[in-house]
């Protein structure tokens, strides 16, 4: 039987951290065997460019599945758009530059929403997790990112603006949820935590006041770390497993492990 789970990392304000928690929990998937899959669902290509491809020159990407949508061809081989991403176990579906005019040119046709639904349905025998990294604005690629995934992670920056910007992502989910038929699970995830710092302890306790229903327990701590990896092109757990972001990103995967339940057991309940 094949259980994939696919989760999405979601944030509309930019700069918190959802590329790094995608790359590094994909990173601690692979490392413990788990054949995963990333997907750049943002058309700057942080993710693609993270693993050295370049997102203006990649041969295909996910825009090809929304144009044969919008044309009402027939997709292309999803297969045939994956790249290895240089690490073992480790996948990537890459952005192109072309998908920043998917909502100007297509945005608005039948059927945009479950692109990339249906296009990791396809995928299910290949892969253990996908992990889907979005833009940091809504938009047709976000709404397909909320429409696929079975649990989504919302890094949040540890700082008093930030805060603002999460009411935003959350009306934004609710909105997106009524749409799906039911909001998808959503654990918040403090980033960027530096406890030595007032704008860090207040913000988190905020948070913890505000969302504890939804946060994550614990926080991901301020780690230089994490750009030296992205400078070297590999995932942190990878680039240095020593790294103290890596067992912040380690509890948060079992976590997040704890907390699904693979489809065919909840409906066997
Ligand atoms: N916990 C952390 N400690 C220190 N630096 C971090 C941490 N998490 C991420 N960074 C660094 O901060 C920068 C922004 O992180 P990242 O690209 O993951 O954010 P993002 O939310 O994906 O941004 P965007 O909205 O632009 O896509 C990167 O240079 C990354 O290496
Ligand atoms: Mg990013």
């Amino acid at each position: 039987m094949t259980r994939m789970y696919v989760w999405a990392v979601a944030n509309q304000k930019g700069g918190v951290g959802k590329t790094t928690t995608a790359v590094t929990l994909g990173g601690l998937l692979a490392a413990a065997g788990r054949r995963t899959l990333l997907v750049d669902l943002d058309p700057q290509g942080s993710m693609t460019s993270y693993f050295r491809f370049n997102p203006d020159a990649v041969e295909g990407s996910l825009y090809s599945l929304f144009e044969a949508q919008a044309e009402g061809s027939v997709p292309p081989d999803t297969g045939q758009l994956l790249l290895d991403a240089g690490v073992q176990n480790l996948s990537l579906l890459p952005a192109s530059t072309a998908m920043a005019t998917l909502d100007r040119q297509l945005g608005a046709r039948d059927g945009m929403g479950l692109v990339v639904a249906r296009a990791l349905a396809r995928l299910q025998h290949r892969f253990d997790y996908v992990l889907m990294d979005c833009p940091p604005m809504l938009g047709v690629l976000m709404v397909n990112a909320l429409a696929a995934c079975q649990q989504l992670l919302v890094p949040v920056q540890t700082e008093f603006l930030a805060l603002k910007g999460l009411e935003r992502m959350l009306r934004t989910i609710q909105m997106i949820g009524r749409a799906r038929g039911g909001v998808p699970p959503y654990t918040i995830v403090p980033t960027f935590f530096d406890r030595r710092t007032r704008a860090s302890t207040d913000a988190l306790r905020a948070l913890r006041d505000q969302y504890g229903d939804h946060l994550w327990p614990r926080v991901i701590p301020v780690d230089t770390q994490f750009r030296e990896a992205s400078k070297s092109g590999l995932p942190l757990p990878v680039f240095n497993p020593q790294a103290r972001g890596n067992e912040a990103y380690g509890s948060l995967l079992r976590w997040l492990q704890a907390q699904d339940t693979p489809m065919a057991e909840a409906v066997s309940q």
